[in-house]
């Protein structure tokens, strides 16, 4: 992460570190058994949860519905950058982490690998394609936005928060908390109107759904705009907002989310024997160039 950002606004050391401590949240039981042990995820969790912790404050603070739909009004025109497809991998790229360069792979990395995790399980191309575009909405960070803009778990705003986003208690800081109608059940909302009418936080998931919304299957979109809503994939939380459509992409979302979550390896993928491969898939699913 570029050092550039006063502490309080950017409280992680790096991205990943939000990513790390999902694996704290939702532990891969078999990462447990044969790498690390429940010793060592204490430890971890003395040593970065204060961040973390930190972080999710800001987030769950300035994450208000006003703020979300400026930040739609103006990345949605997708006005910032044009660049080839590949080029746009670079300048996601440009997200170094130095605060653990020995142990953390740069962010092309981590999407090779979750891609590359999917590919040998055999899954559709068009996954295959998911994997590798999904943290790309993290250029973000590289337009100036704030660590609490861009990553974390994602949730619905406009209408009640529920107790299942990680750390609730810091939702009595934003300003809907006490809105009459943000802080009702339902909000803005219709009962079941579907996740597609409802207003998320916002950060990476949302802006590369509308970057590849044309391009990409349903399922795939589920799995791009929806896999950091911990509080509906994992929890179970905000049925009431669902429409049956969304209960049926859910097992799309759920079926990405460990490819995400436990395919960080330290071993980088050989690029060089890979790339003809995803010139060739990256030609089928993207555009020759990127609108952010
Ligand atoms: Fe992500
Ligand atoms: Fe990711």
């Amino acid at each position: 992460m570029k050092a550039d950002f006063l502490p309080q606004t950017n409280p992680l050391e790096s991205l990943d570190e939000w990513e790390d401590d999902l694996l704290t949240r939702y532990p891969d039981p078999e990462t447990i058994v044969q790498n690390k042990t429940v010793e060592e995820y204490r430890d971890y969790e003395n040593t970065t949860r204060d961040t973390v912790k930190e972080f999710y404050k800001l987030n769950h603070t300035y994450q208000t519905y006003d703020f979300v739909m400026q930040k739609r009004n103006d990345y949605l025109k997708f006005d910032k950058k044009k660049m080839p497809v590949w080029s746009a991998f670079e300048f996601l790229n440009q997200l170094v982490d130095d605060s653990d360069p020995d142990t953390d792979l740069d962010q092309f990395q981590h999407l090779l690998q979750t891609s590359e995790a999917i590919r040998r399980d055999g899954h559709p191309d068009w996954m295959v394609a998911v994997g590798l575009i999904h943290d790309l909405g993290k250029v973000l960070c590289l337009f100036g936005e704030p660590q609490w803009a861009v990553v974390g778990d994602t949730f619905p705003v406009g209408c009640a928060y529920s107790d299942k986003v990680v750390y609730p208690e810091f939702f009595s800081l934003n300003s809907d908390y006490n809105n009459e109608v943000y802080s009702t059940k339902n909000g803005v909302y219709e009962e079941g109107c579907g996740l597609r009418n409802v207003t998320m936080s916002w950060g990476h998931d949302e802006y590369i759904y509308h970057i590849a919304k044309e391009r990409i299957p349903e399922e795939g979109l589920y799995m791009l705009r929806y896999h950091s809503f911990y509080a509906w994939h994992r929890e179970g939380a905000y049925d009431h907002l669902l429409d049956d459509h969304d209960r049926a992409m859910l097992k799309w979302v759920k079926l990405f989310n460990p490819y995400d979550l436990y395919s960080k390896n330290p071993t980088p993928p050989n690029w060089t024997e890979l790339k003809p491969y995803y010139e060739d898939l990256v030609a089928k699913y993207l555009p020759a160039e990127i609108r952010f």
